[in-house]
């Protein structure tokens, strides 16, 4: 069949030319979308009398039978017809015959391609929220039955207070559900409607462009047709979402990375979430988490991608643009296949509750305690710390913890420290006093996790 543009050509296009700029093989994902779109601008046409009622209802039905027949897999793409736009619409013509050839008054590629993707990325912006909600559930769960797991919280990877595993995990659920809202926000950008912009400068037509809007349930119509077709800041503002979505997975199963060595121990990945080694019979790695952490780096470089692709075009569409679906779609895949198997991971792990509480118990993780025992006694906090930095290099020398010391070897840093002090810097206390909004503490955490799951049920 002869190309849909080619009537000011002497020529057929170079079998090289078809291959390169052919989208076909990457965006017939949008098939549903475009066939949809299409047919609400049908609809649109047929009401507005800029074709009849009946060629409209004639194209509407070619439309669904097009896509009865792509959803049973009786459609083969042609790279030759090339993009999802053109080939659905020459299967139309091919179906209906010279009716079919009307389908395109008032519309161009550019606006039904922009079309095309807001409506894929609108539900796949639904998809990934559901993932995070999903995954928040299970954080929450883990958090309430691991609320009396204390283990050591870190900074700079150093032993720094107690805290427990409840709360570390209540950490996570703060970053996902920042990320659900960002995917929210970004989704009243995506779900506005640009037919109607034409190819650059609208049309002649007298269209009815908020129909088209609320019969494929958009919120508003684009405000510029120059900004309508040119426009992929919503893509990138996807995308960036995303990336934090990756970035926020990926630190976590640094976490967990870590947790499963021996030298940490806190927790074994289930087998279902582990791999062997093809050489060391011993082996059991945590590959899926580290394949998370590196397919972060594919999202990143998706927002770089698209990013980069935008930064020098001139108004309005380039064909620089087509490039925007496969990062797109990478994005879109990288971030759903890593949600979903993330949860089970964690969901299966094996918490290894005494050496969690173990680590927190070492390492001086009860010091700040010290000094602020020292303080509620009258001792300037700046002292405090000096008085308690000597007791831990004491305690250093003779490899004890501050626990094992007795009350003799406290009085000889501060003549302040009493039998009670032992109570003051137990681990248990330690947690429990650290009461504030968003604290460890148990009450705290118990809050919190009633707080997020109201937010969640919200959502
Ligand atoms: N496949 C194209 C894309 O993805 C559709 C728009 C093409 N428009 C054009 N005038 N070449 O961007």
């Amino acid at each position: 069949m002869a190309k849909l543009w080619s009537g000011r050509f002497q020529k057929e296009t170079d079998r090289l030319v078809d291959d390169f700029h052919s989208s076909i093989s990457f965006d017939s994902r949008l098939y549903k979308y475009d066939i949809t779109g299409s047919m609400a601008h049908a609809g649109m046409l047929g009401r507005m009398g800029i074709i009849t009622r009946e060629e409209a209802d004639t194209i509407i039905n070619g439309l669904q039978e097009i896509l009865t027949d792509i959803e049973a897999g009786r459609v083969e793409f042609s790279v030759a017809a090339e993009d999802i736009h053109m080939n659905v619409e020459q299967l139309l013509i091919e179906r209906i015959g010279a009716v079919g050839k009307k389908l395109h008054t008032a519309r161009s590629r550019n606006d039904q391609v922009a079309l095309d993707v807001r409506m894929y990325l609108r539900d796949e912006i639904d998809a990934v929220r559901r993932l995070l909600a999903e995954l928040i559930g299970t954080l929450l769960d883990l958090a309430e039955q691991n609320q009396d797991v204390v283990m050591p919280g870190y900074t700079h990877l150093q032993r720094a207070q107690p805290v427990t595993l409840a709360h570390h995990l209540l950490a996570y659920c703060q970053m996902f559900g920042r990320d659900m809202d960002r995917m929210r926000d970004c989704r009243r950008r995506v779900n506005v409607m640009p037919l109607g912009a034409g190819a650059l400068a609208g049309t002649t037509f007298p269209l009815d462009r908020e129909f088209v809007a609320r019969e494929l349930g958009f919120d508003a119509v684009t405000e510029n047709s120059l900004d309508a077709v040119s426009d992929r800041d919503f893509a990138v503002e996807f995308t960036a979402a995303a990336a934090l979505v990756m970035m926020h997975l990926s630190r976590f199963c640094e976490e967990i990375i870590l947790w499963s060595s021996a030298e940490f121990g806190f927790i074994e990945l289930d087998d279902a979430y582990s791999t062997g080694s093809s050489m060391m019979p011993q082996k059991k790695n945590p590959d899926v988490a580290e394949l998370i952490r590196g397919k972060s780096g594919r999202v990143f470089g998706d927002l770089t991608a698209l990013l980069t692709m935008l930064k020098g075009l001139p108004l309005a569409y380039n064909k620089d643009m087509q490039e925007d679906k496969e990062a797109l779609f990478d994005a879109v895949d990288t971030v759903k296949k890593c949600l979903i198997i993330f949860k089970p991971m964690v969901a299966t792990m094996r918490v290894k509750k005494e050496n969690m509480a173990r680590a927190a118990r070492g390492g001086f993780t009860n010091a700040t305690d010290l000094a602020d025992y020292l303080v509620q006694r009258g001792i300037p906090f700046r002292e405090a710390h000096e008085i308690v930095g000597r007791t831990v290099a004491y305690c250093l020398e003779r490899d004890k913890s501050l626990d094992d010391l007795s009350l003799e070897e406290f009085r000889r840093f501060s003549d302040a420290i009493d039998e009670d002090v032992y109570e003051a810097i137990s681990i248990a206390r330690c947690v429990a006093a650290r009461n504030v909004t968003g604290g460890p503490a148990p009450e705290a955490v118990q809050k919190a996790i009633r707080a997020a799951r109201e937010r969640l049920d919200k959502n």
